[in-house]
């Protein structure tokens, strides 16, 4: 049964398709990363810029040599300690590899997932996946096979669905081309864990985010449609408190902090950062669906386990806490 499913993938890459695969992650959106038309069709199923490069997903460490040169020791140490797995690593580019997937750079993005269908549909396809997210630009990644069917429609050829993904968040992207190895994109895999494994110190790339929220000014990512905002405990209590009949969405990690009034639509998300970043997008998903007047999330803690939920909420709201 799965064996015809991948057979079918398969045929419809080879022929320029696009297809949806469940990743450890989100699902991706795939394409044959050396077919410059199959990669065009991304950008146009997603309305992404062009200016936006994309991952390429492989299926073992030998392919790696095929995509990158000048591969770095610390990209070995990497790729042995967290592949198959949530970690993307930007390297210098083989000089065939085409321009639509990098972006013009000199550099590509590559990881190995971790998720059983994408790796059997990696190995039967035997070469490079492109693979953004399987949503429309700047909208919140898709966890679940439904969600790409509502974000994509009849873009992609097909959809392989495997679930619900195990983490939700898009993997953590750390930059190895130049000479200190920096955090383009958090993750669930910690700058600590990548410390720990290299032994040695990496630089954080800074949010570009300012802390005044100008509604309509800011390019949003990972975006519900609803005005969605990040709040403190405080301005939670005092919006809640002034709500009276307005539709509210209160999105919680420690629900315990509020007095919550009836009409309030309530998501109690999970004071685990594991499990919160697992439910996220599909909450924002949902509370989207409801065509409420805001959607309000608290704050969460500062810390390491919690910066790859606090980078994506606050992207989704354009306010950093
Ligand atoms: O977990 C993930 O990474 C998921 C799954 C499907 O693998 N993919 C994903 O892809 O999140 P996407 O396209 O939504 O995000 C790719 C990110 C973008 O922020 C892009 O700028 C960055 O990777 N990127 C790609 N190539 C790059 C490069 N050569 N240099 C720097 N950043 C790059
Ligand atoms: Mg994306």
């Amino acid at each position: 049964m799965t064996t015809s499913l991948i057979e079918n993938a398969v045929n419809l890459l080879k022929a320029g398709k696009l297809v949806a695969f469940p990743t450890e992650t989100v699902y991706g959106l795939g394409a044959d990363a050396s077919n410059q038309k199959a990669v065009d069709s991304i950008f146009a199923a997603k309305k992404r810029p062009k200016t936006h490069p994309l991952i390429v997903h492989i299926e073992n460490g030998d392919q790696l040599g095929e995509w990158a040169r000048d591969i770095p020791e610390t990209a070995i140490k990497l790729a042995d300690a967290f592949w198959p797995g949530p970690l993307t690593l930007v390297l210098p580019k083989q000089p065939w590899v085409l321009d639509v997937v990098t972006g013009h750079q000199d550099t590509i993005a590559i990881r190995i997932p971790k998720h059983p269908l994408a790796l059997a549909l990696l190995k039967a396809f035997g070469s490079g996946l492109a693979a953004p997210s399987a949503n429309q630009f700047t909208h919140v990644s898709p966890t679940t096979a439904e969600a790409v069917r509502q974000e994509l429609g009849n873009a992609v050829a097909d959809i392989l669905d495997g679930g619900p993904c195990e983490i939700g968040l898009e993997s953590t992207i750390i930059d190895l081309s130049k000479a200190t190895p920096h955090i383009l994109r958090p993750g669930m895999i910690t700058p600590q864990q990548l410390e720990q494994c290299l032994g040695k110190k990496i630089a954080f790339h800074q949010s570009t985010l300012t802390t005044t929220r100008v509604p309509g000014t800011h390019t949003l990512h990972y975006a519900p449609s609803t005005q969605t905002e990040l709040l403190t405990n405080n301005e939670i209590q005092q919006r809640l408190n002034d709500s009276r009949e307005l539709s509210i969405i209160l999105i919680t990690y420690d629900a315990n902090s509020f007095q919550i009034p009836q009409h309030v639509k309530h998501f109690a998300l999970s004071h685990h950062p594991s499990q919160y970043a697992h439910d996220l997008y599909e909450t924002l998903r949902q509370a989207d669906q409801l065509h409420a007047a805001c959607i309000l999330i608290q704050a969460v803690p500062h810390h390491s386990e919690w910066d790859a939920i606090s980078d994506r909420i606050q992207k989704a709201s354009g306010r950093k806490i």
